[in-house]
Formats: C-alpha cells, structure tokens, sequence
C-alpha cells in the first residue's frame, strides 16, 4: 500500500486535525506524539505526517512534498497554491475580520493603514471596495498596532474574540468565516487514488458521526 504523507499545520489547528485523524483510525504512538520530530510514521505505518508552519502546508502540497495537508481556509486564501480541497473539517472554527480600536474614526487622510499577517486578503478585501490602503506586513500579535498608532485598522483571524477585547479592538467587518480542511496535490489525487480516497472516507465517516450527535 502507497504511504501517504499528511502535513500538518503547527500551531492552533494541530491538536483539533490530531484527535480527527486519531478519531478517523490513524493515529500516532505516545513515542511520536511526545517527540519534537517533525516526520513521524502513523502506528499502521501507512502515513507518514510531517509538522509545518501553517503557511508551508499549501507550499509542501503543491510541490507534491506531501501529498495531502491540514490547514485553515485563511491559510489557503491568502496562498496562491492550486491545490484540490475536497474535505471542510469543521475544525479549529474562525473569522476572518477586519478590527479596529473600538469608537475609532477611519483616517479621511489618505491611505487607511492595515496592519496585517494576510497582505492578499486585506488588499483584495480593501480592493474590492476600492478603498486605498497601505498594508504592513506583520508576523505576529497583529493587534498591537492600531493600539500603538502603527496601523489604523487590521485584519486578522478571531477566534474566541478574546485578544481583540483584551486589546480595546472591535470587530469593523468579518470578511469569510474559516475552518480546517484537508487539501489534496493534484497528481497525488490521481497517482493514489486509493490511498487518498481511504483518508477522505475515514474521515468523512468521523464527520458523519458528529452530524448524527
Ligand atoms: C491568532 C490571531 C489572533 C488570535 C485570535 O494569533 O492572529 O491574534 O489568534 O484568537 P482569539 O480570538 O481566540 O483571541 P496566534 O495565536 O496564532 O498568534 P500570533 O498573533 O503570534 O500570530
């Protein structure tokens, strides 16, 4: 049988895609689980998973690297990757939004800033309303910046909604909802179809369960 090799986005998503996975059948020895390898073998020896930054799952994919990823919907929105994504998840649940320092007034001085770890979202977003904005790229605790005059607005993942409240920050729009899904290489999908199909069936069959609840 064809080993497959799943790339898993660190971070949020990791712990949610892991019970699914576990749930779906393949799952990982404590030896792996409680190691910091980034390739590990699943118990059946039929999946290798292999640990990356969320924005790597689309990059590994496309490349054929891996032939199958687990990664949020914002990650894909922002990636340009031509990847197949047959499976919603439904897990590690999120918006996409725009935000802001709650009561603050937007700028009419030229350019609204948006400070932001998704440059592609905000400026289609900003774009499609034609609304000229500067994007600052950041990597990282993104509501930091309208707080300290950095930016006048950002756009950012929400999940709990709680590092927005705890900043000062509102909610100004939500832009897509987002949620885990499992993303296919298109030759991957033809060269092992039946290994993939058995993935998707595993883990249909554990999102078939939760319907039924
Ligand atoms: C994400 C996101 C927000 C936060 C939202 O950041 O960028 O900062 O989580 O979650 P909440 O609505 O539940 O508070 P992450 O934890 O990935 O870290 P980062 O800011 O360093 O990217």
């Amino acid at each position: 049988m064809a080993k497959l090799t799943i790339a898993f986005a660190k971070g949020r998503m990791q712990t949610e895609a892991l019970a699914l996975m576990e749930r779906a059948g393949i799952g990982m020895s404590e030896d792996a689980r409680n190691s910091r390898r980034l390739a590990v073998e699943d118990e059946s020896g039929s999946y290798r998973f292999i640990f990356v930054k969320p924005s790597d799952v689309p990059v590994y994919v496309e490349h054929g690297t891996a032939d199958c990823g687990i990664v949020g919907r914002d990650v894909l929105m922002e990636s340009n990757a031509d990847l197949l994504q047959p499976l919603d998840l439904r897990i590690s649940c999120c918006r996409i939004a725009v935000a802001a320092c709650a009561g603050a007034i937007p700028s009419e001085l030229g350019a609204l800033r948006v400070a932001t770890k998704y440059p592609r979202i905000a400026a289609a977003h900003f774009g499609a309303r034609g609304i000229p904005v500067e994007i600052i790229e950041l990597a990282g605790s993104v509501e930091l910046a309208p707080v300290l005059g950095l930016a006048d607005a950002i756009v950012d993942v929400v999940e709990t909604g709680r590092t927005l409240s705890e900043n000062g920050l509102d909610i100004v729009e939500v832009i897509a909802n987002s949620t885990g899904r499992l993303v296919v290489n298109r030759a991957s999908y033809q060269l092992e179809a039946e290994a993939v199909s058995r993935l998707i069936n595993a883990l249909k069959g554990v999102l078939k369960e939760d319907e039924s609840l």
